[in-house]
C-alpha cells in the first residue's frame, strides 16, 4: 500500500518546507520608540532617564540592569524570540555588541521619548528624528557587514517595530503648558498621527516594508497616574484612557492609509490595551495578585533612580505584579503581550 504513505511523505515534506521559508521571513526585527523597547540606549547618553541599576533587571539573565525598565525582559525580547531570532534585541548604542550582533536584531529607542521633539527634550533623550539618522548609520554598516544584496534583502524583510507615545501625553502634553496652549488634544493627536505617517513614509522610502505600529496601553492606570488620581481614590485615570482608545484609532486609521498608499508595504496595528486592561481589571485571572501599585518601593510613585536597591517595600516576586514600577510592567506582563501581539497582528509576518 505505498500509495498510502504519499500523501503523508508530501505533507511531511510541505511542513519541512514551510518550516524553513517561514524561519527565513524575517531575518531581523529592527525598533524605534521610548522606554517599552529601549534595552540599553539611554546609558549612553546623558539623561536621568535611566534603568541600569539594581533592582531593574533582577530577573533578567544574570540578574544584570541593562537600562531595560523593567525587572527582565521587554516585549521586543519576547517578539524577536517568538520569530525564532535571539531571545534580546541590544540597543544600537551599547558598546558590548557590533553589527554582527544587529544583523539580526537592534533597538534605536530611548526612554522618555515620544513621537514629538517637545517631548524628547524634557529629559533630553533621543528624539525620533534621530533615532532614523542611526538607523541610516546602521543600514551603512550592515551593507558593508552583509554586502548590497544580503544587506537591502535582510532590511525589506526586516520585521520593524515602533512603540511610543505614551510620553507625549504623560510626560508632555498633560504636564507641561506648551502643547496644551497650541492645540486641543484631539488636535495634539492628529499632529502626533502626522509625525507617525512621516517616520513610516521615511522608512519605506529607505527600504522598509514590514512594519507593526505599536498603540497605546490604558495609560490612565499605571500607578502613577493612579496615585496621582487624587480624588478618586486610586481608581484609574478615565480622561487618560479614552485618549489612549482615540489614539488608537487613528492609528488604526494610520495603518489603512499607509497600506493604501504605498505600493508592497504591510502595515499594522499592534494593540497592547485590552490585553493589559484586563490584567488589570481581573488580575488573577493571569495568575497576577497586585495591579494598583508596582513592585519596586511604595509602588506608586517611583520608577528610574527613585526605584533603588536600598528601598525595603520592593516586593520579593515581581511575578506576581502586573507593574514593575509606576510606569513600566513586569517581565511577566510584557510576556504576556508580547504574545498577545504576536498572535493577533504580527502572525502576518510569520
Ligand atoms: C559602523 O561603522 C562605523 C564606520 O565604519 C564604525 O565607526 C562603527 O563602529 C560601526 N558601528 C557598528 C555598530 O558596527
Ligand atoms: C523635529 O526636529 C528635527 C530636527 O531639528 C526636524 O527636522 C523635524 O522637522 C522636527 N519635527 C517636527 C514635527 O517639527
Ligand atoms: C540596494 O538598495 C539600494 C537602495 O534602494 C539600491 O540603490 C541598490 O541598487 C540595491 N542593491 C542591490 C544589489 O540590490
Ligand atoms: C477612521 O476612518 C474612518 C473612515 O475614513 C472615519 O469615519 C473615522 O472617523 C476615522 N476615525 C478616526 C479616529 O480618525
Amino acid at each position: 500500500m505505498a500509495y498510502m504513505h504519499v500523501p503523508w511523505l508530501f505533507i511531511l515534506i510541505q511542513f519541512l518546507l514551510l518550516l524553513v521559508t517561514s524561519g527565513a521571513k524575517v531575518p531581523a526585527i529592527i525598533v524605534f520608540g521610548d522606554s517599552s523597547v529601549d534595552a540599553g540606549n539611554n546609558n549612553q547618553i546623558s539623561t536621568v532617564a535611566r534603568s541600569n541599576f539594581e533592582p531593574y533587571g533582577r530577573d533578567f539573565s544574570g540578574g544584570q540592569p541593562t537600562g531595560r525598565f523593567s525587572n527582565g525582559r521587554i516585549p521586543s525580547d519576547f517578539i524577536s524570540q517568538a520569530f525564532g531570532l535571539k531571545p534580546t534585541v541590544p540597543a544600537y548604542l551599547d558598546p558590548k555588541y557590533s553589527i554582527k550582533d544587529f544583523a539580526v536584531g537592534v533597538t534605536f529607542a530611548s526612554a522618555g521619548t515620544g513621537y514629538d521633539n517637545a517631548t524628547s527634550d524634557v529629559l533630553s533623550v533621543i528624539p525620533l528624528w534621530k533615532e532614523l539618522e542611526y538607523y541610516k548609520d546602521y543600514q551603512k554598516n550592515l551593507t558593508t557587514y552583509l554586502g548590497e544584496a544580503k544587506a537591502n534583502e535582510t532590511l525589506r524583510e526586516a520585521l520593524y517595530l515602533l512603540s511610543m507615545g505614551t510620553n507625549d501625553f504623560l510626560e508632555n502634553y498633560y504636564t507641561l503648558p506648551d502643547r496644551r496652549s497650541q492645540f486641543t488634544v484631539d488636535e495634539y493627536q492628529n499632529f502626533l498621527i502626522g509625525i507617525a505617517k512621516s517616520f513610516i513614509t521615511s522608512l519605506y522610502g529607505l527600504g522598509a516594508r514590514k512594519i507593526s505600529l505599536g498603540g497605546l496601553p490604558p495609560m490612565g492606570c499605571m500607578p502613577l497616574e493612579r496615585t496621582t488620581n487624587l480624588f478618586n481614590g486610586d481608581a484609574c485615570t478615565e480622561s487618560y484612557n479614552i485618549v489612549a482608545l482615540s489614539f488608537n484609532d487613528k492609528l488604526k486609521n494610520l495603518t489603512v492609509d499607509l497600506n493604501k498608499e504605498l505600493a508592497g508595504i504591510k502595515v499594522v496595528l499592534s494593540n497592547p490595551y485590552y490585553v493589559l486592561l484586563q490584567m488589570i481589571q481581573k488580575p488573577s485571572s493571569y495568575g497576577f495578585e497586585v495591579a494598583s501599585v508596582a513592585c519596586c518601593a511604595t509602588g506608586m510613585f517611583e520608577m528610574g533612580y527613585a526605584c533603588d536597591q536600598m528601598n525595603p517595600f520592593t516586593c520579593t516576586d515581581a511575578s506576581k505584579y502586573v507593574f514593575w514600577d509606576s510606569f513600566h510592567p513586569t517581565e511577566k506582563t510584557n510576556q504576556i503581550i508580547a504574545d498577545h501581539m504576536v498572535k493577533t497582528a504580527l502572525y502576518r509576518f510569520m
